[in-house]
């Protein structure tokens, strides 16, 4: 008995993209193709199963797009999720629904679930200080802070994360934080939030996490534990944002729910849509039910960087509500790389889903089976263009494609294409192992083995391939003609078998086998047979060789990306310009080089250094505020320019007489001006 007979019906999700860009084969890697042959396959066995997914349209990730490409957040989900559901469609992910997050639908759900986590008292209110720009009057979510890492230093950290060494970040930690709206310094203010309290619930999560041990995947059991093992906090679900869904409370205006809050919900949500399209009904699909029974199997696929929120957040969501079924088991995947180096959306180091359908029309199975073939299931794996091309010409071509035509084209030659006799398949040693092959491709699938099980189908056409060269029908039918006539209806017989385990992993080759064999594709628990005078269709290729051209063109085409992508010319916000002043006015400063005679630091202040500046007229004090960037000992001899005529003024009690001149980026970034070549002290600037 399989393991899947236990359920009474699957709903599997695969994790909402953030509708903020197009498809890459790492997203095809990671959630979606392992969902898609895994929902293939219930199907095949016709089980009650929806398959659920859709865009992600909420969180700093679309705003962030936003503002890069000058839009709106609606232009930028609308264009992308477009994008996005099409190339799921032409890859053949067969979701129920591709929803969105955006939807009222969704947006009503959400609140819902906050409401009733809030009514039930499950939120800790708690104020802390956040960064806020003055400028804009808005708190700035984490991703619109940058600052120094406190761990290495690099000085482009985002507030929750620092992409150079990986260290994961408070907003707080950053030195120098700098507001990217108006790349002014934030201040810290007062906001309240409500808190889902995981501490509270981290007894209860050891205890359903230890239940999976040796269920779940290695690499996700162990990120869970790790995570418990830090200890659980409570994580805020509402945000100080602009763009998301308003946190349905009258104290709580201008906050939204927090994107990883609403998110998983647009599982629900999504599931909701479809009921209503389908006339079904969405609650059997995620409640509990009466009888424990009669629940449902949820399974939730998606790549590892999301681990934490579908294992330990969503589900104590879920519990903290308390009417919904926990996922029965979080299939996530590992990362894949490209040619030897990171996927990276930011600098094109991709292989995107339209750009390749462009280039390799109608060769979708092939991508389907390459990635199928090195899915990264328990470690990162990579993707290179000379391994596709191998694995399309000597497993695609050689061993599929080219069983299938030869049986095909004898069918024709002999017997122009007519079955003479009613098959099934006689010969029992093959039927031994192809029962085999079956049994081990139901036990692979079914423990989220997709490498595997891809080859447990290539294997049956390694059998049929052996099987054939041993019987050589091409010779036989000059001599005995009932042994290649048995040979070559076996030999269909096994091409029926191979159409029916296939459509889970290349549905399109899958299809155009039965299209062959003109028949109604076969389901699994289905006797492979054919009527005697049964007509077959021509036989046509099935894959074509990738010629050496091709994937020199692919890989020319990512070192090109990855020049420009260095060459780029980084674009940073400028300030605007100032209103004119007239000649007169900017001669009246008189601005002269100068250098650093002595530096230290002003006491009890951050920032501050004072300076004795040899000016070429004298010698005299200058208080500047550039600590954060120069050590006092680092800039002494340095040349610079100092505005010797601003009216001197008392800063921390000490008589500052002047100003050096800086220049400050939009990241509030600060370098001396100073003169290229060395000049005598005094000597003036205009
Ligand atoms: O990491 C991501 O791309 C997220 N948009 C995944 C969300 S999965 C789910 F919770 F909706
Ligand atoms: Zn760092």
């Amino acid at each position: 008995m399989s393991q899947l007979d236990k359920y009474k019906r699957f709903t599997v999700t695969s994790a909402l993209p953030y509708a903020n860009g197009p498809l890459h084969i790492g997203h095809l890697a990671g959630a979606y193709l392992p969902a898609d042959i895994f929902v293939r396959y219930l199907r095949l066995l016709k089980k009650d199963v929806v398959y659920i997914c859709g865009s992600d349209e909420h969180g700093a990730a679309i705003t962030i797009k936003a503002k890069k490409e000058g839009t709106t957040p609606q232009a930028i989900i609308d264009k992308y999720h477009q994008q996005i559901k099409q190339s799921f469609e032409d890859f053949g992910m067969s979701f129920d629904i591709y929803h969105r997050t955006s939807s009222a639908i969704h947006h009503d759900l959400s609140q819902e679930f906050f409401l009733n986590l809030y009514e039930k008292g499950e939120f800790i209110e708690k104020f802390s200080e956040q960064y806020y720009d003055e400028d804009f009057n808005q708190f700035l979510a984490d991703r619109y802070i940058t600052g120094t890492c406190p761990v290495c230093s690099n000085d482009r950290a985002y507030g929750d994360q620092c992409e150079n060494c990986g260290t994961s970040l408070n907003p707080t930690d950053l030195i120098n934080p700098i507001s990217t709206l108006s790349g002014k310094a934030p201040v810290l203010k007062p906001t309240k939030h409500w808190y889902l309290p995981l501490d509270k619930y981290q007894p209860w999560l050891e205890k359903w996490i230890d239940e999976k041990e040796g269920e779940w995947k290695v690499n996700v059991f162990g990120q869970c534990r790790s995570w418990l093992k830090s200890g659980l906090q409570p994580r805020s679900m509402t945000r100080d944002l602009d763009w998301g869904i308003d946190v349905p409370l009258e104290e709580a205006k201008g906050k939204k729910l927090y994107v990883w809050m609403d998110a998983p919900i647009g599982y629900i949500s999504a599931t909701k849509q479809w009921a209503i399209d389908n006339n079904k009904n969405w609650q059997l699909y995620w409640k509990k039910q009466a009888n424990e029974a009669d629940e449902t199997c949820l399974l939730h696929f998606i790549g590892k960087d999301n681990i934490v929120f579908h294992c330990i957040i969503f589900p104590a969501i879920l519990k903290a509500h308390g009417e919904y079924v926990l996922p029965q088991n979080v299939p996530a995947n590992e990362f894949l790389n490209l040619e030897g180096d990171k996927l990276s959306t930011s600098r094109n180091h991709a292989v995107w889903l339209h750009e390749y359908l462009e280039e390799f029309p109608g060769k979708q199975d092939e991508l389907r089976y390459v990635l199928t073939s090195i899915l990264p299931e328990t470690s990162d794996s990579e993707f290179t263009w000379k391994d596709y091309q191998a694995r399309v010409n000597n497993e695609l071509v050689a061993i599929l494609g080219n069983y299938v035509n030869r049986v095909m084209i004898l069918m024709h030659k002999y017997y122009d294409g007519k079955v003479n006799a009613n098959i099934k398949l006689t010969d029992a040693k093959i039927n031994a192992e192809l029962g085999g092959y079956y049994d081990e491709l139901g036990k692979n699938l079914e423990s989220y083995r997709f490498r595997q099980a891809m080859q447990n189908v290539m294997d049956m056409a390694r059998l049929g391939n052996r099987y054939l060269t041993e019987q050589e029908p091409w010779k036989a039918i000059k001599n005995d003609a009932e042994a290649a006539k048995n040979a070559l209806h076996n030999s269909l017989a096994i091409i029926g078998h191979i159409a029916t385990c296939l459509q889970p992993f290349l549905p399109h080759t899958a299809e155009r086998i039965f299209g062959m064999l003109n028949v109604e594709p076969f389901a699994l628990d289905q006797e492979v047979e054919f009527a005697s005078g049964h007509q077959l269709n021509p036989a046509a290729l099935l894959f074509e060789k990738v010629e050496d051209e091709a994937i020199e063109k692919q890989i020319q085409k990512l070192a090109d990306k990855k020049a420009a992508a260095v060459a780029a010319p980084k674009q940073v916000a400028v300030t605007p310009a100032k209103a004119n002043v007239s000649f007169d006015d900017f001669v009246k400063m008189d601005i002269r080089t100068g250098t650093i005679l002595t530096a230290e630091k002003v006491a009890k202040t951050k920032k501050l250094l004072k300076l004795t500046i040899d000016t070429g007229i004298d010698q005299r004090t200058v208080v500047s505020g550039i600590a954060e960037y120069y050590e006092p000992e680092a800039i002494i001899g340095k040349q610079v320019s100092i505005l010797v005529n601003l009216e001197p003024r008392e800063i921390k009690g000490i008589m500052s007489q002047g100003m050096i001149l800086m220049a400050e980026n939009a990241e509030g970034k600060l370098s001396f001006v100073a003169p290229v070549d060395t000049m005598d002290n005094g000597s003036v600037v205009r």
